[in-house]
Parts: C-alpha cells; structure tokens; sequence
C-alpha cells in the first residue's frame, strides 16, 4: 500500500469532485464539507465518470443513468451492495494524500 499525493488543499472546492489517475487507476476525489472521499472513478453500470456525478448529502449519482453510491463505502444505494472500491484520504498539510491497496 502506497500513499500517493494527489491534489492541492485549494484544488477541490467542498460539495465538487476530481477524476484524478493514480498508479495508472482512476479514482474520482471527492471533497464534502470537511471530509474527503475517494472512489473507483468508473461507474460499475457502464463506466460513467463518477467524479462528475451530483452529490448529495452522503451519496454521488452517476451522470450518465443515475446510479447513486454511498460515498464511504462504495455500496450501490439501490441494491445494498458494495459495487466501487473505497480509498483512504487525508488532508495533510502539504495536500490530500489517498493511498492505493
Ligand atoms: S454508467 Fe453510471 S449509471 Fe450508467
């Protein structure tokens, strides 16, 4: 497991996201009020870009056919089931910073 350095403190405002490549995967960045999340970037329903989905509250929906997902666990709100891998991320004070598995 790697933490990797992915964005500035100032580059995702709160309530927006960031499709950002990591190691070669894309992940989508999500900053929401104080917290930070990290998801697969691709949808699992036809690989829509997550981090250009709406959130809101707790929850991002794809722009493409609206499938929502919980924004720490990765389920699919619809079924229950966890359908996107969930990253750790930390403000540091050099940056966010997620690590990879
Ligand atoms: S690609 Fe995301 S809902 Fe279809």
């Amino acid at each position: 497991m790697t933490w990797h350095r992915v964005a500035e403190l100032d580059e995702v405002p709160a309530g927006q996201g960031k499709e950002i490549l990591v190691a070669g995967r894309i992940v989508a960045l999500f900053h929401v009020d104080e917290d930070w999340y990290a998801l697969d970037g691709m949808c699992a329903h036809q690989g829509g870009p997550i981090a250009r989905g709406v959130i809101s509250g707790n929850c991002v929906t794809c722009p493409w056919h609206g499938w929502q997902y919980d924004l720490g666990s990765g389920c699919n709100l619809l079924s229950g089931k966890k359908m996107l891998d969930c990253f750790p991320v930390e403000q540091r004070h050099d940056g966010i910073w997620l690590e990879l598995v």
